[in-house]
């Protein structure tokens, strides 16, 4: 074995695991190669979190399956939340993959590579499923981008939101501590990293699992960005996903005053209605969620507040959707990633009466997509004539400019003297839905 081709799919906790299989598989004295078609070992990193997730999948790993029938002794692993979530039925439907293992056992991927290159030696039939409970937020992570990095500060998800399958393939919410946290960043500053994205299902409820265990005095996600904002030479602190039931003042007012706070808070609502929203187990109501919405902008000046949003939940009325339309408008969103409910295996929302037909959902989430574009072309439009913060990342797409991101979380393009690593202040000169353009 000499080469790996590895594919990740889904959430950036996915992301980020990826490049933790990349630093176990390199550890294995695998080298990465960017094709799979020359590659001795394929592995395919799952989310199962929508249908159309998991027949993204099935499409490469039909070519995954091409591969091993043109050479045998090709070896084909599959990580992640697809295989965590089939559990034995996931061979059934794909017989042709040596061995699989879930998001909470990556520390055990050398040993189901080493399974797979040897089933008889290892004593173990191929298809060996790595289960077992352990976290995996400690393993070390080989690293896609120079200036940033995402730092893991808990896994798992205990909201159990009745549509989602995270809480099941992901298991309970897990913090780390601090310490070890604080002590991953100042290694990541060293190593000429500026900017952090804290990982997390639900981050403004880091640390509660460890107060609910007995832990009284364990810190909480204010006191975390407070510690990270007292690293030197760390210039920004990002999170996500915040949950809004847990967005507390505390919480406000430490992104209002921590200088490395980004100014942006990824909130998903899902729905405008009450009925829909306690069908969703999301423990809040339209107007609490817009309350904590104006209390944000009210307190984080030029915040960005940004969304996730479902199309089409069981038993939404016409009515129930008109209520999310109208709530969009009122919280006047950044961006927002708009879905169509899936029904996922094993989630109570699976089995509500009242599943609605998929020209039904397809039309709402185009009406949700249609505004949610409106208003993010306003926002970015607001920037215009302005000046904004940017850390460079590197060229533009075109390869004519720089590109990095401000503050905001918002894409720039940047003209003028800077270099990728470098945090400027541009001149905003234009703006489409999605980018900023400016000179530094
Ligand atoms: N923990 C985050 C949260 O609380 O919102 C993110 C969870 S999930 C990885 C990302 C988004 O996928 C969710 O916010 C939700 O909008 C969407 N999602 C999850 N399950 C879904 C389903 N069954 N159908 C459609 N969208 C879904
Ligand atoms: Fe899923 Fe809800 Fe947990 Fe987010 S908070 S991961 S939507 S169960
Ligand atoms: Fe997908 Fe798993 Fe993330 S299901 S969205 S990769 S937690």
């Amino acid at each position: 074995m000499r080469t790996y081709y590895l594919r990740s799919f889904g959430c950036q906790m996915n992301a980020h695991d990826a490049e933790r299989i990349r630093a176990l598989l390199e550890a294995e004295g695998l080298e990465r190669a960017d094709e799979p078609d020359g590659a001795d070992v394929l592995v395919y990193n799952t989310c199962t979190v929508r249908q159309s997730a998991d027949e993204r999948l099935a499409g490469h790993l039909g070519t995954a399956a091409r591969l091993k029938r043109e050479d045998r002794g090709r070896i084909v692993l599959v990580t992640g939340c697809l295989p965590q979530a089939e559990q034995d039925d996931f061979f059934r439907r794909f017989p042709f993959v040596d061995g699989a293992l879930g998001p909470q056992n990556l520390q055990r991927l050398p040993e189901l590579l080493a399974a797979a290159v040897e089933p008889a030696a290892k004593g173990r039939p191929p298809g060996f499923f790595a289960d077992g409970p352990a976290m995996s937020g400690d393993l070390a992570a080989r690293r896609e981008r120079p200036y940033q990095a995402w730092v893991q500060i808990m896994s798992g998800c205990t909201n159990f939101c009745s549509y989602c399958i995270v809480p099941q393939v992901r298991g309970p919410e897990r913090s780390r501590e601090i310490g070890a946290l604080v002590a991953e960043v100042r290694v990541l500053v060293a190593d000429g990293v500026r900017e952090v994205t804290l990982l997390g299902q639900n981050v403004n409820a880091y640390g509660l699992d460890l107060r609910r265990g007995g832990r009284e005095g364990a810190p909480d996600f204010p006191a975390l960005l407070r510690a990270l904002d007292a690293v030197p030479g760390l210039a920004r602190v990002r999170f996500m996903t915040s949950h809004p039931k847990d967005l507390s003042g505390d919480l406000i007012r430490a992104i209002a005053e921590l200088p490395s706070a980004c100014e942006h808070v990824h909130l998903p609502a899902q729905a405008g209605s009450d009925r829909v929203l306690a069908a969703m187990a999301r423990g809040y109501t339209a107007a609490a969620y817009l309350e904590r919405v104006h209390a944000l902008r009210a307190a984080v000046p030029d915040v960005s507040v940004t969304t996730d949003l479902i199309a089409g939940f069981p038993g939404e009325s016409d009515d129930d959707f008109a209520q999310t339309l109208e709530l969009v408008r009122a919280a006047e969103f950044d961006a927002a990633f708009t879905f169509v409910f899936s029904a996922r295996r094993g989630t109570a929302a699976a089995d509500l009466p009242g599943q609605l037909a998929a020209d039904v959902k397809r039309e709402r989430v185009e009406r949700l997509i249609a505004l949610t574009q409106e208003l993010a072309l306003r926002s970015r439009r607001r920037w215009v004539g302005r000046r904004a913060e940017v850390l460079i990342e590197g060229p533009s797409r075109d390869g004519k400019s720089l590109r990095g991101r401000t503050r905001q979380n918002v894409t720039a393009n940047v003209t003028g003297a800077t270099e990728p690593g470098a945090i400027v202040e541009i001149e905003v000169t234009g703006a489409s839905s999605t980018t900023l353009r400016g000179r530094a």
